[in-house]
C-alpha cells in the first residue's frame, strides 16, 4: 500500500515541477482515489494510511508553491522585453510600475532643487533628530525666548551633552551654522555661500487641512559682500515664476524673527486667480497668499558660524513645500501627502 502512496507521490511531484498550472495537479483523480479507498480498509489499517496519504498532500503542496514563485519570477524576466535595461547589470527593475512611484512631494522637491542649482544654489540636507542648540541657540533664541513656543514640536527620551532633550527640528533653519560653517570658505575665495535645504520639519499641530505634523520645508541661506534685501525679493520672484511658469507679483510686509533683521512675510499674487476671482478657493478672494519668511540674517546668527558681519551680509528664507505643491495642483487638503492613500498618490 506505502509502495502506491510513493509512486504516485513520485509521479505527481513530477508533474508539478513541470506544470504552468501547478495547482491543478492538487486535484488529480489520483489523489481523490487515494482517499475514496478509506473506508474500505480494515480499521487497523487506516491510521497508517490516512497518516501516509496526509503527507503526500503536504509535500505536493509545498513544490505547488515553489512552482508557482519560480513561474513568477522566470515570467518578469523571460517576458517583459519593454523594462529598462542596462547592458552591464540586466534588467534595472523588476517591479511593475502598479507597486510604487515616487511621492509627488519628493518628485517636487527635486523640481525645486533644479530651480535652484540653475540659480547657483547647492543642495544639502537636513536631518530629523536634533539638537536644541542648533534648533533656537545659533539662531539667536537664547533660553526662554518666547518666540521658542511658536516652534512647538516632539522630544526624545534622549539627551544632549548639555543634558537637554533631543528634539524633531520644527524648521530647517535648524542647518543655518552648519550650512554656514561647511561653506565659509567659499567667502575667503570670492565666492558666495548659496545653498538650499529641502527637508522634512515637524510640529506638534492641531491637525486639519492646512496643518500637518510632519511638512516640508525648503530653506535657502545666501551669504557675500553687499548682500542687500532688494536681493531676497528678486531671487523668490525669479524662483517663484520659475516654479508656477507665470509672471508672478508679489508683497513684503515686515515680520519678527529672531534669526533675520529686518524680517519679512512675503507673499505672492495668487497663480490661480490673480486677485480677479472673489471665490478663489486657494487665496480666498484676496489675490494673495502668504507664502513663507524671509529676511537678513541677523549678525549674531553670522557670528556664531565665524563669519564676520562687518563685512560680509546675506539674506535666508524658509518656505513651506506642502503649501507650495498644494497651490500648483489644487490639492485642498494637506494631510493626503502623509495619509499614504494610493488613490491619491496614483494621480501623480
Ligand atoms: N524657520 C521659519 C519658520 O519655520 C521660516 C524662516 C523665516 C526661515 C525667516 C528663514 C528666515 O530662513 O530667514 O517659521
Amino acid at each position: 500500500m506505502n509502495d502506491t502512496i510513493a509512486s504516485i507521490q513520485s509521479t505527481l511531484l513530477e508533474q508539478v515541477a513541470t506544470s504552468n498550472e501547478p495547482r491543478e495537479v492538487l486535484k488529480s483523480n489520483e489523489i481523490k482515489k487515494l482517499y475514496a479507498a478509506i473506508p474500505s480498509l480494515e480499521p487497523a489499517e487506516r491510521g497508517a494510511y490516512g497518516k501516509a496519504v496526509n503527507e503526500l498532500k503536504l509535500a505536493l503542496e509545498a513544490a505547488v508553491s515553489a512552482r508557482e514563485a519560480e513561474l513568477e519570477d522566470g515570467s518578469v524576466v523571460a517576458l517583459d522585453v519593454t523594462a529598462p535595461w542596462d547592458s552591464n547589470t540586466g534588467p534595472v527593475s523588476l517591479l511593475p510600475a502598479t507597486q510604487g512611484s515616487i511621492h509627488p512631494l519628493m518628485r517636487e522637491i527635486t523640481v525645486l532643487s533644479d530651480i535652484f542649482a540653475r540659480m547657483g544654489f547647492t543642495t544639502e540636507e537636513s536631518r530629523e533628530i536634533d539638537d536644541q542648540e542648533h534648533m533656537f541657540e545659533v539662531l539667536n533664541f537664547p533660553k526662554g525666548h518666547p518666540a521658542r513656543d511658536d516652534y512647538d514640536t516632539f522630544m526624545t527620551v534622549e539627551v544632549d551633552s548639555n543634558g537637554e532633550p533631543l528634539i524633531a527640528p520644527a524648521h530647517t533653519s535648524t542647518m543655518q551654522n552648519r550650512v554656514l560653517q561647511k561653506y565659509k570658505s567659499n567667502l575667503e575665495n570670492n565666492e558666495p555661500i548659496a545653498v538650499v535645504v529641502p527637508d522634512r520639519v515637524f510640529r506638534n499641530e492641531d491637525l486639519d487641512a492646512r496643518h500637518e505634523h510632519t511638512f516640508y520645508q525648503i530653506e535657502g541661506v545666501y551669504v557675500a559682500k553687499k548682500v542687500h534685501a532688494g536681493m531676497l525679493v528678486a531671487t523668490l520672484q525669479k524662483f517663484l515664476e520659475e516654479y508656477y511658469g507665470k509672471a508672478l507679483e508679489v508683497r513684503v510686509n515686515p515680520f519678527y524673527f529672531p534669526f533675520t533683521e529686518p524680517s519679512f512675510e512675503f507673499a505672492l499674487s495668487c497663480p490661480f486667480c490673480e486677485g480677479k476671482n472673489p471665490t478663489c478657493k486657494v487665496c480666498g478672494g484676496e489675490g494673495w497668499i502668504e507664502l513663507l519668511g524671509c529676511g537678513m540674517i541677523h549678525p549674531n546668527v553670522l557670528k556664531a558660524a565665524d563669519i564676520d558681519p562687518s563685512v560680509y551680509t546675506g539674506f535666508a528664507f524658509g518656505c513651506g513645500v506642502d503649501r507650495l505643491v498644494m497651490m500648483k495642483y489644487g490639492i485642498e487638503d494637506v494631510r493626503h501627502f502623509e495619509s499614504g492613500k494610493l488613490d491619491f498618490l496614483r494621480q501623480f
